[in-house]
């Protein structure tokens, strides 16, 4: 066992809820002991009793030391884990024995500074409890040495307990984004990589720990997510001897990240959230974080009307001018003019790179679309792919030294063309600058409120000359580039909002998401497919930063036809818009349309600042998604189904969040159409009337629904009338 030192022996770090306690060995790195629950005060003999019940026997065939893994766990802690860190001299890993030389403690915060001496390394550890009780937790490494060091990885972990014996991990694809899969823990060490050079459809998103299968509001649930938009390892060791450890970090090739004398690495933010309440406490969590940042959006989030599915390629000034006026009349409030608009863009072969507008096709520019959108009392948004460049570009032409790829594959022979298109090196300054002139220069020609940044492919073979001259691997460079880049546009052009896309859902993690305002979640537009999208986006993702959409029907992406109320309703659980050419509405439909158009500015703010619930259903069927008002007066709900519900008497709902000591009124809203169902006589509260109950009963009892068609959805608002006797 390791001995502690008397004197600041422990680190207590306590918020929200959360705990993360930690001995402080005399030699090496602070050992977690614990993160969870808060545990309340806790006094020194405590600490040392919290020690001793935890500490753990030696067995035959470990080691005889009964050491735990330290908050950077390698093999000199007796760790036969994936060590925390592998850095590398001349070819040869290194092992460092820490010292630390200081530990800065705050009630939420710890901050470890500790050295080899010998080996000429320093490690900085901070650990913080932000606010909503998520753990941040990122490393430094510096080289203090005389000559360079290569840094393989450096990864954050945290312990889980070993009864944690569930383990769920997303996977995707084009617009079938973040698919989750439960699996029982697997034992030893394993990894999740990803080399895309952007997260992916397929990313790993979140790692999930829970007792049991995971459930949405109870049991205990463990999570990470790493703050990083290219390549990641998430990472689960769940060795015999050891307690489960959870973490992640970026992934870096070989020769990526090499340490001269002096200079530091630095990782992105790993992020824990620990809930006793399932998955959405662990949302909450992260919701709460994320709406804490001074940068969050706060006004009201105007809805939408997106040109893409609207025209594709197909630009008329005209036409584009009449789709506007139409989105005006219906309640729109933010028209963006998606992929098409510059420079020789007629398909997806040409033009990425030259974003000047192109004047065949918009012979006036784009000044006076931009001017009308505007004066019809609309933001103007603009689509750019700042980061791709096509072959037949006049930038690809003038410099084909900024394209960011192994210059004997491009052109590409052997298929490293993806999408037609390939990546500019943004490390290369010449070339950040030309783009950020560029965009610069049309934000404020034309007063664009908005951007929709995109990223369509991949990263393949992204190697970029270093200061030595020497080809080597790029993504870190180009994803730091990526983020200044947004981080400067935004810096000199306050209030532009920027929202990551990328093919839809591929890059919608808390690293981009420090600097931009919202994620395009999918390309699919089918609501089907959308409600295990926005759900599961969602565990991150605060609603009101997730792009949700009304398509036509059928969707372009799946060919499914649906019924507008179930767009609507779908649509309704994120940052709302349409993409579709309304100019092809019926006038039904258009009626619908701007009644939803008026439902939303209605209940966007219950939705944008609500705390989002998922009721656990039995039925595979159902998706219960609910909004609830921080102090518990309101609340809506999207009662969807996704198949055909399984049983006559279809389960109840449970309104979950509501305060059971107040009473409610209960309306169905369903002024953008009504949810179609079998039968003839329908639960008694889904008449014309609402209907007023205490709040204990819609916790505790829930609602019975009917029999509804697959693809049906109800929206459900419930607003406090008087507290309850
Ligand atoms: C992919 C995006 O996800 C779409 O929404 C659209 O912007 C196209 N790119 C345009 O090329």
């Amino acid at each position: 066992m390791n001995s502690l030192v008397e004197d600041s022996s422990w680190s207590v770090l306590r918020r929200d809820g959360v705990a993360v306690v930690l001995a402080h060995p005399e030699r090496g790195l602070p050992l977690v002991l614990h993160w969870g629950a808060d545990l309340g005060e806790l006094t020194s003999a405590d600490l040392w009793g919290l020690d001793s019940a935890t500490s753990r026997q030696t067995a035959p065939g470990t080691l005889d030391s009964a050491w735990r893994p330290s908050l950077l766990p390698q093999e000199s802690d007796g760790w036969a884990g994936r060590p925390g860190l592998l850095v590398v001299a001349d070819g040869v890993p290194l092992f460092p024995r820490w010292i630390v030389d200081e530990a800065e403690r705050a009630t939420a915060e710890l901050a470890v500074t500790a050295r080899d001496a010998k080996l000429g390394l320093t490690l900085r550890s901070h650990l913080e409890i932000g606010t909503g009780g998520l753990v941040l937790l990122w490393h430094e490494l510096t080289n203090d040495g005389p000559n360079p060091v290569d840094v393989h990885w450096l990864e954050a972990t945290l312990p889980v307990p070993r009864s944690a014996d569930h383990l769920t991990q997303f996977t995707g694809r084009w617009s079938r984004e973040k698919a989750p899969v439960t699996t029982a823990m697997p034992g030893g060490s394993t990894a999740r990589q990803t080399r895309r050079g952007r997260s992916g459809h397929d990313a790993p998103w979140v790692t999930v720990a829970s007792l049991g299968t995971p459930r949405n509001r109870a049991g205990e649930t463990w999570a990470t997510h790493l703050g990083w938009s290219a390549d990641v390892t998430h990472r689960v060791d769940h060795l015999t001897e050891h307690p489960t450890l959870l973490g992640a970090g970026e992934l870096v090739r070989p020769g990526e990240i090499r340490l001269a004398t002096g200079e530091t690495y630095r990782t992105p933010v790993a992020y824990f959230a620990w809930s006793p309440a399932g998955l959405d406490g662990v949302a909450d969590r992260f919701h709460t974080w994320m709406r804490a940042r001074p940068q969050h959006v706060t006004s009201p989030r105007p809805l939408v009307l997106n040109t893409w599915e609207a025209v594709y390629f197909d630009h008329s000034p005209t036409k584009l001018e009449r789709l506007a006026r139409r989105a005006a009349a219906v309640g729109v409030e933010r028209f963006v003019l998606d992929d098409g608009w510059f420079h020789a863009r007629r398909d997806d072969t040409a033009g990425l790179g030259d974003w000047v507008v192109d004047h065949d096709v918009w012979p006036d520019g784009l000044d006076p679309l931009a001017g009308l959108v505007h004066e019809l009392g609309m933001q103007f948004g603009l689509w750019f792919e700042p980061e791709m460049v096509n072959l037949d570009s006049d930038l690809a032409r003038a410099h084909p030294d900024w394209i960011l790829s192994n210059p004997a594959a491009v052109p590409s022979p052997d298929g490293l063309s993806f999408r037609t298109q390939y990546v500019l090196d943004l490390a290369n300054p010449d070339a950040w600058e030309h783009l950020r002139s560029q965009i610069s220069a049309l934000v404020t020609q034309l007063g664009i409120d908005f951007i929709k940044w995109d990223h369509n492919r991949d990263l393949v073979e992204p190697v970029h000359p270093g200061p030595d001259g020497v080809l080597r691997p790029g993504t870190h460079v180009q994803t730091y580039a990526a983020y200044a880049l947004i981080a400067r546009l935004k810096a000199d052009h306050p209030g532009l909002e920027i929202e990551s896309c990328s093919s839809g859902g591929g890059r919608t993690d808390l690293g981009i998401l420090q600097f931009t305002d919202r994620v395009w979640a999918s390309d699919s537009n089918d609501p089907l497919e959308r409600q295990d999208i926005q759900r599961w986006t969602s565990l991150v993702l605060p609603p009101e930063l997730i792009g949700a959409h009304v398509g036509p029907s059928p969707t372009h992406s799946s060919g499914r036809a649906t019924d507008l109320s179930y767009r609507v309703a779908t649509a309704l659980q994120g940052h709302a818009g349409f993409e579709w050419d309304l100019l092809s509405c019926t006038d039904d439909e258009l009626v619908a349309v701007a009644a939803y158009a008026a439902l939303y500015k209605e209940l966007r703010s219950l939705v944008h600042t609500g705390t989002v619930v998922h009721a656990d259903t039995v039925d595979p069927a159902l998706r219960v998604t609910g909004f609830v008002s921080p102090d518990r007066t309101a609340g809506v709900w999207t009662v969807a189904t996704v198949a055909s519900p399984l049983e006559v008497l279809t389960e109840r709902v449970r309104l979950d969040g509501l305060d059971p000591a107040l009473r409610y009124s209960v309306q169905v809203r369903d002024e953008a159409g009504s949810a179609r169902w079998n039968g003839w006589v329908t639960p008694g509260w889904l008449g014309k009337d609402p209907i007023d109950l205490p709040g204990s009963v819609l916790t505790g009892v829930g609602l019975q629904l009917p029999t509804l068609w697959p693809m049906q959805a109800l929206i459900v608002q419930v607003t406090a009338t008087t507290p309850a006797e």
